[in-house]
């Protein structure tokens, strides 16, 4: 039902490109340090994106810093860098991805005149004078240059269509056409590529890409649209994560095209059995909860309640399912260990899921996977794999959870006692007392490390089903100007929030954490102009 032709050609393929680090991380309390933007890159680069926009990097130096760390590390995909039409944007992008294999430029600026007028400040021969010199720039440094009007949805399209053919002319190779603001619905935008091509015939000569937001909800359906109208480039998010109500959702626009291949005979180069693990990758990093009836990756994506709908489906699969849960990744909780698995056992388990663990990472994998099982009766590969995710940060963070107690009672304050060692591996130890045990905690580590900061966020997710459940807790920070966010996971929720909050609190005090102003939005920091 859902395979694709062996007769597909080029024409055929639709590229995805992946913004969840750069749109997507900007959603409102995300802060994605740079090792953190490297893990989710490695796993875009699994799942076969076409495309990485890895950041911006003008945004501020941890910015920078990402994204040429994606572009040395991360391999198989283009690495693209967006910058402003400035000058200095664009030496910036170029100099953060210029080590990438596969290096591109991502250039815009926007042709509404809502925009022009009252954002930038200027004219339409400015945005014409800026686009031109814009692209000539970038192409000046590298090859593959894609230029975006932004906000071209709500702007005159034979302008903007005036406006791509200057781009065209300078060199881009990519022309994107954003619904910045999520207002336009598939019939016009699919007349919008139409008129487009009609105005800018040299259009024909580019590949044209589409960039929908969700506000209205129809980003994958206008992005639909755009690719049967034409274009063969989709910029999307994993969990449709982005500005305001997000991007469109990569997940679903993949499996939209694969499972529906009879409809258009095109396809893409996405391995879809790793989408569930991308979209848990995602969630955990980010702390944004994946709700259990979103589509393809949600919890209940595959879940049958009704009886007449369980009846059909164990009659006959396709009597009310499209797809297979195998088929996009959410099969793989069926691998489960017992409380008497070695080691080999486990290292097996951890091959299956993409994990190649050895030596001293075994071990401390092995000794956490004893720890669990002891707690729980059968470790699935969703605890697995949030396991070996949480050694992987354990490694990489300054500060460590070194222990911790808590005394606690229906007739008394909390009290807890927290030891954390330092990042010069002295440990530390500091008591408090608070409103409740998680409070308590907090106080302690901050009391153990001197740091103050504020807590902007805390969410408890359970890792699988049951009552013996593994916890996962995302804690998110926040001092003068910056925050920073940490994740833990453990069967005790406390553990597993004193983990979070000490990782959050070592991004912080890293630098690690992302620095939010309005200049670091692409979206205001046009406001300079070009
Ligand atoms: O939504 C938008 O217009 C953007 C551009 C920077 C492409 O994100
Ligand atoms: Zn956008």
């Amino acid at each position: 039902m859902s395979s694709n032709s062996d007769t597909q050609t080029d024409a055929d393929r639709v590229h995805i490109f992946d913004t969840t680090l750069r749109d997507g991380e900007q959603s409102p309390g995300i802060s994605l340090n740079a090792g953190e933007k490297v893990e989710i890159a490695q796993q875009l680069a699994k799942l076969g994106v076409d495309v990485i926009e890895a950041g911006f990097p003008i945004a501020s130096p941890g910015d920078f810093e990402a994204v040429q760390k994606i572009a040395r590390e991360v391999e198989g995909p283009t690495i693209c860098g967006l910058a402003r039409a400035q000058k200095g944007d664009i030496e910036s992008a170029w100099n953060a991805i210029r080590e990438s294999e596969r290096p591109r430029i991502h250039t815009f600026i926007s042709t509404s005149d809502i925009h022009i007028q009252h954002q930038m400040r200027n004219t339409r021969d400015d945005v014409k004078a800026g686009a031109r010199a814009a692209v000539a720039h970038a192409r000046s440094y590298c090859d593959d240059v894609e230029f975006s009007p932004m906000d071209a949805t709500r702007a005159d399209v034979e302008f903007t269509a005036e406006v791509c053919a200057i781009a065209v002319e300078e060199g881009a190779t990519v022309v994107n056409i954003p619904d910045t603001v999520g207002y336009t619905t598939p019939a016009e935008y699919a007349r919008y590529f139409e008129d487009l091509y009609r105005h800018a015939p040299s259009l024909h000569g580019v590949e044209l890409s589409v960039h929908c937001h969700d506000d209205l909800g129809l980003a994958v359906a206008n992005s639909y649209a755009g690719v049967l109208a034409g274009a063969r480039q989709v910029e999307c998010a994993i969990n449709g994560i982005g500005e305001r109500a997000g991007n469109c959702s990569l997940e679903e626009i993949a499996m939209l095209i694969k499972v529906r291949h009879d409809a258009h005979g095109l396809s893409t180069g996405i391995n879809t059995r790793e989408l569930a693990r991308a979209s848990r990758l995602v969630s955990r990093l980010t702390g944004y909860v994946v709700q259990p009836n979103k589509a393809v990756v949600g919890r209940n994506a595959f879940a049958h309640e009704s009886g007449i709908h369980q009846d059909g489906v164990l009659k006959e699969r396709a009597t009310f399912e499209i797809m297979d849960a195998t088929e996009v990744g959410l099969d793989s909780n069926q691998l489960v260990l017992g409380k008497h698995s070695g080691r080999h056992a486990l290292r097996d388990a951890l091959e299956q899921l993409g994990f190649s663990v050895d030596g001293a990472a075994l071990n401390q994998a092995f000794k956490r996977f004893k720890q669990i099982a002891d707690k729980k009766k059968q470790v699935t590969a969703l605890d697995l794999e949030a396991i070996v995710s949480d050694e992987m940060r354990e490694r990489a963070q300054s500060h460590e959870l070194a222990g911790f107690d808590v005394e606690a009672g229906t007739d008394r304050e909390p009290l807890a006692r927290v030891r954390v060692r330092m990042p010069d591996g002295r440990e530390q130890s500091g008591k408090a007392s608070g409103d409740g045990p998680v409070d308590s905690i907090f106080g302690a580590i901050q009391a153990a490390t001197g740091v103050e900061a504020e807590l902007r966020e805390y969410h408890v997710a359970a890792v699988t089903g049951g009552d013996d459940a593994l916890g996962e807790v995302t804690v998110i920070l926040r001092d003068a100007d910056r925050s920073a966010s940490g994740q833990g996971v453990a069967t005790d929720i406390l553990e597993a929030s004193a983990r979070a909050y000490v990782r959050a609190l070592s991004n912080l005090v890293d630098g690690a954490g992302i620095r939010r102003s309005e200049s670091g939005s692409p979206e205001s920091a046009e406001m300079a102009g070009p």
